[in-house]
């Protein structure tokens, strides 16, 4: 292939910047041109294109966001939105396709691969919910970010005798949760796969002040039936039977905004350059992925829609130590 465009869609994620820079330097290795696309699918649609070399994509993997921009585009959901997307890249002479990005980003690019448009995704969302791949990109920065925020809630939670809640991202799955919840010790971790309700929570908390603790950590995912706003509507009702007070943290957009650790930036360079080894070998139609340390191809029929499975062994660890 003469020239390749890459693109980085949905919600960023730290090391996406590491990605495109492998992306770019490994194509002009194999004799590749790059063209970087902004603000994902949009960028697509609207023509927005810009040249990609290896001086263009130094010093950039050490910072989060991405520098080609990242959009959610509705419009590239429509036929019509999808035509306009192969039309420019049919006028640029484009022969391939990098997707980086998460699980809608991945059902984009079934779509233009369904069309016969070569097209090879790279794993890259803080939420880790794509099956093909036991980490995505971006994941092990959030997971820290978390965690550093929960050892302080817990030093201001242990001077007060306080409980707190902190929800994380992380939308239908529970990985950042089960992860936060059991790197941060909580004592009860709440996850859209596990059932769980507000009385069992209430209970663990309780049981936590009960074995001497100074404190009470619960750990929520965001997708949890019971996430931040119904648990803590739910303990403000039954205060007087519950004699809880739940101080609540959302982390928010705040774990997807920060440096890559060196762990992203590894994962992203290898899964950057695979998928370029991958495209220009003639593989099309896949995601890139990491299992048991190998750099992976998953067809993207594989992956899109499907539901990653919460190892749920872990779930249980996290239970039995923080008692
Ligand atoms: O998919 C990544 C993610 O950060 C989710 O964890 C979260 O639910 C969502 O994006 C937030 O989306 P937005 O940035 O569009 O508000």
């Amino acid at each position: 292939m003469k020239r390749i465009a890459v693109l980085t869609s949905g919600g960023d994620s730290p090391g996406m910047n590491a990605a495109i820079r492998a992306v770019t330097r490994r194509a002009v290795w194999h004799s590749s041109e790059v063209l970087g696309v902004r603000h994902g699918y949009a960028g697509l649609i609207g023509d927005d294109f810009t040249p990609l070399t290896p001086r263009d994509v130094g010093r950039i993997s050490h910072l989060g966001g991405t520098m080609l921009g990242s959009a959610r585009c509705e419009e590239f959901r429509t036929e019509r939105g999808i035509a306009q997307a192969m039309a420019a890249l049919a006028a640029r002479s484009i022969e391939g396709l990098v997707v980086i990005g998460g699980n809608g980003s991945q059902a984009g690019a079934h779509a233009l691969s369904r069309l016969g448009f070569p097209v090879v995704g790279v794993a890259s969302t803080i939420d880790n919910d794509l099956c093909g791949t036991e980490v995505t990109v971006g994941v092990d920065t959030a997971l820290n970010i978390a965690l550093e925020a929960i050892d302080r809630l817990k030093v201001t939670a242990s001077s007060h005798h306080r409980a707190f809640l902190v929800e994380v991202m992380g939308r239908k799955c529970g990985y950042l949760g089960l992860m936060a919840g059991f790197a941060g010790g909580a004592d009860a971790i709440v996850v859209p796969e596990i059932e769980s309700d507000p009385e069992t929570v209430a209970q663990e908390l309780r049981d936590a002040y009960n074995r001497g603790k100074s404190h009470a950590l619960v750990v929520v995912a965001e997708g949890a039936t019971f996430n931040a706003e119904k648990l803590h509507a739910y303990f403000l009702e039954h205060r007087d039977r519950l004699q809880f007070e739940l101080r609540v943290t959302k982390l928010g957009h705040v774990q997807r905004g920060g440096a890559p650790t060196a762990f992203d930036r590894v994962l992203a360079s290898r899964l950057g350059a695979g998928a370029v080894d991958r495209l220009l070998a003639g593989e099309r139609g896949i995601l890139i992925g990491i299992q048991r340390g190998e750099i992976t191809a998953t067809p993207l029929a594989d992956v899109v829609g499907k539901q990653k499975p919460l190892n749920a062994e872990l779930f249980h660890l996290a239970r039995s130590l923080a008692k």
